[in-house]
């Protein structure tokens, strides 16, 4: 009995033993179909992430302070114009000033409630809707809010020099 019994045992332990390679050889051909497809992925994740890296991701930044903002009647920092809406004071606008003509820097005129652009004589709304051409486009709007005693503003694009850290100088106005 006791022979049978050890008997059975080999043979179970070596029939293992013998399928095993087999089972080795069902997977790897998986592995490596799974490895190609990797590759396709892999390509595809480069490509996405080179196209993260030519697009900042999206974050709050701060761009000044809430007091700056009411005594000047606007910030200009970080490649963003900001003001308060002059319809509804509570409400931020923030814009990119760039004139969507050819580039110049346009400049909020607080007295005609617009912003105007020095280079051609194109003007936009607090909004940033163009009023008088050339510039066919609205300039870009961003997302913006208070925080405490900073204005955060959501900006995808890298802050230029020309832009950054001009807040006086112009003849804002509180709403
Ligand atoms: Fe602004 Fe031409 S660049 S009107």
């Amino acid at each position: 009995m006791f022979k049978r019994r050890s008997l059975l045992t080999y043979f179970s332990i070596a029939s293992i033993a013998s399928i095993l390679p087999a089972i080795i050889t069902i997977l790897k051909p998986r592995q490596a179909s799974a490895d190609i497809v990797k590759d396709d992925d892999a390509s595809d994740l480069k490509k996405a992430s080179k196209t993260a890296a030519k697009k900042k991701p999206e974050s709050f930044t701060a761009i000044g302070l809430v007091s700056d903002l009411d005594k000047n009647g606007y910030l200009e920092s970080k490649g963003v114009t900001l003001i308060r809406n002059p319809v509804n004071p509570k409400q931020l606008i923030a814009v990119n000033p760039k004139c969507t003509h050819q580039g110049c820097d346009v400049k909020w005129a607080a007295a005609e409630k617009k912003y105007a652009c020095p280079c051609h004589g194109a003007s936009f709304d607090a909004n940033g809707e163009v009023l008088n051409g050339p510039a066919t486009k609205p300039l870009t709007s961003y997302q913006a809010k208070i925080v405490g005693t900073q204005v955060l503003v959501k900006i995808s694009v890298p802050p230029t020099k020309s832009t950054q850290s001009r807040t006086s100088g112009r003849g804002g106005s509180k709403y």
